[in-house]
C-alpha cells in the first residue's frame, strides 16, 4: 500500500496544476464586498465619541471574509488598528505590506511567540507579570521598548489581571523600562445579551466596574494609554462604552447583535454565500430525499441538486430550516444537508436549470437572509456561523 501512495504523489507531483484554470464561481463560493466593509466601518465611526479610535477585529481570516480584503478596506473606512487572534494572523497581515498597529487578542506565552510578536511589530495583549516581564526582557535584548496591552479582567474570566490586584501590579510594570503600555482593555462578556439596558444588567456592572477601576489608575493623559472596552454589541450601547478605543467586529461584516433592541444601522452585509445548480430531478409524491430519507415528498416535486454541504461548512442541523433566494424568490431546501450537496424544492420555479446560482446568505431584490437567521434555527450565534465556513469555498472580491 505504501507504494502505491507514494507512486500516485509522484504522478500528481508531475502533473501541471490546473487550479488557475478551475472557475472560482464553477461550483460554490463566498463573494465578499470590500465596499461594504468600508462603508459599515464609516458608518459606524460616525457614531463614536469625538477621537475614539475603530479597531477592525479581523481575526479568523476576517470572520471568514479573507483578512486581506477586510483590513484594506477597513482602513479605507477609517480604522487605524486591526485585532487578531494569533501571531500568524498577524504576521501575514504585515506581509501584505499593512502598517497599522496590530493587536493579538489571543494569549502569547513562550518567550519564542513574544519575541516573534516584537520582530514583527505586533502588540501582545498582557495578562500577568511573568509575562510583562519577559517583554521588557525582550525590548532590553534589542534596546528598543516592547510596545503591548494590558488586558484587566472585569468578569469574563477569561484572559487578564485580576482587577483587584491590578493597581499594585500596574505600578510595577510603570517602572519597568523597556516596555511601553499602548493600551487597557478589558471585555464584555453579556453584551448581546437582551437585558444589556438594564442598569443593573452583567454589561453595565462590568462597565462601572471597569470606569471605577481607571479612576484608581489616575492614567495621566499625556501617557497615551488607549483603553477600551466595548465589541460592536458595546460600541452600539452607546458613548459611555466608548473609551479611547472600541474593538469592533460582527457590526463591521454588516450584522447588528443587537437587532432586536437597537432597530435598523444600516449596515451592508460584506458577505454573500452561493452555490450552482449541478443537477435538476423530478420525484413522485411520496418519495423520500437524500440520507435517512427524511423529508418525503407531499407532491410531485422538482428538485435542484446544489454543489454546497456541511464539508464547506454549512451546518448539517440547518437541514430542512432554511430556504435560498433565487431570482427574488425564497425556495426551501430540503432533506438532509449532505457533506458536498443539498437538495432544494424548486417545484415553484419556471426559471431554474442546471448552472444557476443560488444566494444561500446576502440579499438580491428585496430578500434578504443572514447568518443570525440562520444561527436561529440551529441554536448557535453568527459569529460561529461565518467563521464555519470552509477554505474549499473560494473567496471572491466583487468591488
Ligand atoms: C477581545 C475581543 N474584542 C473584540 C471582539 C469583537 O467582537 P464582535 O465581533 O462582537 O464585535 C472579539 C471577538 O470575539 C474579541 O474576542
Amino acid at each position: 500500500m505504501p507504494f502505491l501512495l507514494n507512486k500516485r504523489k509522484n504522478n500528481f507531483d508531475n502533473r501541471p496544476s490546473i487550479e488557475g484554470e478551475i472557475d472560482p464561481t464553477q461550483r460554490a463560493w463566498i463573494e465578499v464586498s470590500g465596499k461594504a466593509i468600508e462603508a459599515n466601518v464609516r458608518k459606524l465611526k460616525s457614531k463614536l465619541k469625538k477621537n475614539c479610535e475603530f479597531m477592525a477585529v479581523v481575526k479568523a481570516d476576517g470572520y471568514g471574509h479573507d483578512a486581506k480584503v477586510v483590513s484594506e478596506n477597513a482602513i479605507k473606512g477609517g480604522a487605524s488598528q486591526l485585532g487578531v487572534a494569533t501571531l500568524k494572523e498577524g504576521i501575514k497581515l504585515r506581509s501584505f505590506g499593512i502598517n497599522i498597529p496590530i493587536l493579538v487578542l489571543g494569549n502569547l506565552y513562550t518567550k519564542k511567540d513574544l519575541l516573534i510578536c516584537f520582530r514583527n511589530d505586533l502588540m501582545p495583549t498582557i495578562s500577568n507579570m511573568r509575562e510583562c516581564l519577559i517583554c521588557n526582557n525582550i525590548g532590553k535584548g534589542n534596546n528598543l521598548k516592547f510596545s503591548l496591552h494590558l488586558k484587566v479582567d472585569t468578569g469574563m474570566s477569561r484572559l487578564g489581571f485580576e482587577c483587584n490586584q491590578f493597581i499594585q501590579q500596574f505600578k510595577n510594570i510603570k517602572s519597568l523600562e523597556n516596555i511601553t503600555v499602548k493600551g487597557i482593555y478589558s471585555h464584555l462578556a453579556c453584551a448581546d445579551e437582551h437585558n444589556v439596558m438594564n442598569p443593573k444588567s452583567k454589561t453595565q456592572l462590568q462597565k462601572e466596574k471597569f470606569q471605577e477601576l481607571l479612576k484608581l489608575l489616575k492614567i495621566d493623559k499625556k501617557e497615551n494609554i488607549k483603553i477600551h472596552l466595548a465589541n460592536s454589541a458595546g460600541m452600539i450601547l452607546g458613548k459611555d462604552f466608548h473609551f479611547d478605543m472600541v474593538r469592533v467586529g460582527l457590526s463591521m461584516y454588516g450584522y447588528n447583535p443587537l437587532v432586536k433592541i437597537n432597530g435598523n444601522l444600516f449596515l451592508k452585509p460584506a458577505l454573500f454565500l452561493k452555490a450552482k445548480v449541478t443537477f435538476v430531478r423530478t420525484i413522485e409524491k411520496g418519495t423520500g430525499v437524500s440520507y435517512g430519507n427524511k423529508f418525503v415528498s407531499d407532491r410531485k416535486t422538482n428538485l435542484a441538486v446544489l454543489s454546497i454541504g456541511y464539508a464547506d461548512g454549512i451546518i448539517r442541523n440547518l437541514s430542512g430550516k432554511i430556504s435560498l433566494i433565487y431570482n427574488k424568490k425564497l425556495y426551501p431546501q430540503v432533506g438532509s444537508i449532505t457533506m458536498d450537496q443539498m437538495m432544494v424544492d424548486i417545484t415553484d420555479s419556471d426559471d431554474i436549470k442546471v448552472g444557476s446560482t443560488m444566494l444561500l446568505l446576502g440579499s438580491e431584490g428585496g430578500k434578504s437572509i443572514s447568518p443570525i437567521d440562520w444561527a436561529d434555527k440551529c441554536n448557535s450565534i453568527p459569529w460561529e456561523i461565518l467563521c464555519s465556513f470552509k477554505n474549499r469555498l473560494p473567496r471572491v472580491q466583487v468591488d
